[in-house]
């Protein structure tokens, strides 16, 4: 849609996780004049969700080499081991900044960081806040920044589709807005530099630990301006997450590996460990093993789900160390203090995404990402454990320092945006918002943990039936879905699914998260190699 309102900045971040106002306050503190916009509050999205922490190598004997040695195991053979170096050596001090910037982290008697192990870490290097909510305190601190800071922000903003000029460069974004005064409905940011940091795409499955607003935003947005797009086909299943019956539906709560770290056991009904055994590290195997341990043992078992017993932690150290998932786990009924906590693996991250370069660069001429939403290379087809933070930490601190030395280089012009479409005639069809429902039962069954050609091409086909409806109604009489955000939700998410399960057909093999019952082997002569996705022009 034609914007009813504009306004003009440097920079325009969308999203405020900890990848989007990390860059926003680094972006900022150069002196760009900088605006984020974020689809729901400042505090919404992912990163106030996360638990087990933040893992760098921070602890004594530690180094980055074996940090980076972990990641490169877990990401099997697909991670850009240079992403992966400048994560692991900056990280410790974008810690320490994050520090300084206000958050806190649990310390010893000493005044040392506390710090924990999660699944694939041979050391205890992850660390924590408040026990099991580490997010949410680096969500307090950097909104209080921001805050303090007194940056530019519009919340309820959902981002529609990126600006460009005559050249194709980033000019800015179009936004829905809505209850924000004088910039309610559809209007633009116009910016030479756009850092998308929107999050993942979680809610593309009917069972996540994702919020409802991670909907695929950026990776929709970044396909239909054509900017590449890798490794959708790379979803992880954290193997950890509060059962709550075969069919529940949205956002689980997530039982945190930190809870294994501190020595929980996967059992079966029978209170069996079925992790023994198979692999070195057990129930600290990197996350896809312990994911398929679990699903194998309920394919055996014809189980609903497995169970995580830490009754030996005892009272005081749960309500201490993992106070929120307690709560949660009592909210629902069980007592991990005298029960086992029935779990089952669930959707949990994105690994690939919006393709950037070391310093978060996407293939369109200033539109940058950054966490979730990006693929930096740094996961490769299976993100280690509490990586996550500490990516959208790094690159954010490298994008900033990007944009300031374009500016310093040659001024950062404005661009004037090419005309958008009129919008009495949408340029695309867009789905009824009840079709999310739909796409998430679609992609749950044909695209999930375990998939098949048989399962994926069911799921294709049903996903390619929903876009044609759509299209059809476009294209025959004009007729399109009222636009609004649970619409641009829906279809965002049909966008995003279409290219994961294209993806994810056609690789051919077992590899890291994707797990193909037709191809059990992982085909390092065929696929140590990327699906680098453009709308329209896919190639790998
Ligand atoms: C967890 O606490 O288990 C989640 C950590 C992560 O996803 O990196």
């Amino acid at each position: 849609p034609a914007p009813g309102w504009a306004i003009s900045a440097d920079v325009v971040v969308v999203g405020s996780g900890v990848a989007g106002l990390t860059a926003a306050l680094r972006c900022e503190a150069a002196g760009l004049a900088t605006v984020v916009v974020t689809k729901a509050r400042l505090d919404d999205g992912s990163t106030r969700w996360a638990q087990g922490g933040i893992a760098a190598a921070l602890g004594e004997g530690d180094t980055p080499e074996q940090h980076l040695a972990d990641t490169l195991v877990a990401g099997a053979g697909l991670c850009d081991e240079e992403a992966v170096r400048i994560l692991v050596t900056e990280g410790p001090d974008a810690v320490r900044r994050l520090i300084e910037t206000g958050a806190h982290f649990d310390e010893s008697a000493e005044g040392d960081l506390q710090l924990t192990r999660e699944g694939g870490h041979h050391r205890r290097r992850i660390a924590h806040a408040g026990g099991d909510a580490t997010g949410a305190e680096i969500s307090r601190a950097l909104v209080e920044a921001v805050r303090a800071r007194g940056l530019r922000t519009i919340e309820n903003a959902l981002v529609l589709d990126l600006l460009t000029d005559a050249e194709g460069r980033t000019a800015g974004v179009t936004l829905h807005v809505m209850g924000e005064g004088q910039h309610d409905g559809v209007g633009a940011v116009h910016a030479p530099a756009v850092v998308l940091a929107t999050g993942g795409m979680g809610q593309v499955f009917s069972a996540t630990t994702n919020p409802s607003v991670s909907t695929g935003d950026g990776v929709a947005l970044a396909l239909r301006a054509g900017a590449e797009v890798s490794d959708l086909e790379f979803v992880q299943f954290h193997p950890t997450v509060l059962f709550l019956g075969a069919d529940a539906e949205g956002q689980q709560p997530l039982v945190s590996e930190a809870v294994r770290g501190e020595g929980a056991h996967l059992v079966d009904g029978a209170g069996t460990r079925f992790m023994v055994g198979q692999h070195e590290l057990a129930e600290l195997a990197p996350r896809d093993i312990v994911a398929k341990g679990i699903m194998r043992r309920m394919q055996e078992q014809d189980a609903e789900h497995m169970f995580l017993d830490a009754r030996h932690f005892g009272a005081d150290m749960w309500a201490h160390r993992f106070p929120t998932i307690l709560a949660a786990c009592r909210a629902h009924g069980i007592d991990p203090v005298t029960e086992p906590i029935p779990i089952a693996p669930a959707a949990h991250y994105a690994s690939g995404g919006v393709r950037t370069d070391a310093r978060g660069r996407t293939t369109v001429p200033g539109l940058y990402a950054c966490g979730e939403v990006a693929c930096t290379g740094v996961h490769g087809a299976n993100r280690l454990a509490s990586n996550s933070l500490l990516e959208g930490l790094v690159y954010a601190e490298r994008i900033a320092a990007d944009i300031a030395a374009a500016r310093a280089a040659d001024g950062l012009h404005a661009r004037v945006p090419a005309p958008v479409p009129d919008p009495e005639r949408p340029a695309h069809p867009l789905l009824a918002p009840e079709s999310r429902f739909a796409i998430q039962r679609i992609m749950t069954e044909g695209a999930g943990v375990l998939r098949s050609e048989a399962s994926l091409a069911g799921a294709a086909g049903q996903l390619q039936r929903l876009h044609a409806e759509a299209r059809d109604a476009l294209d025959e009489n004009g007729k399109t879905a009222e636009p609004g955000v649970d619409t641009w939700e829906a279809t965002n998410l049909l966008c995003v699914a279409r290219v994961l399960v294209a993806a994810a057909r056609q690789r051919e093999e077992t590899r890291g998260c994707h797990w193909r019952e037709d191809f059990a082997d992982r085909d390092d002569t065929g696929w140590r190699r990327h699906i680098v996705v453009r709308l329209k022009a896919d190639r790998s």
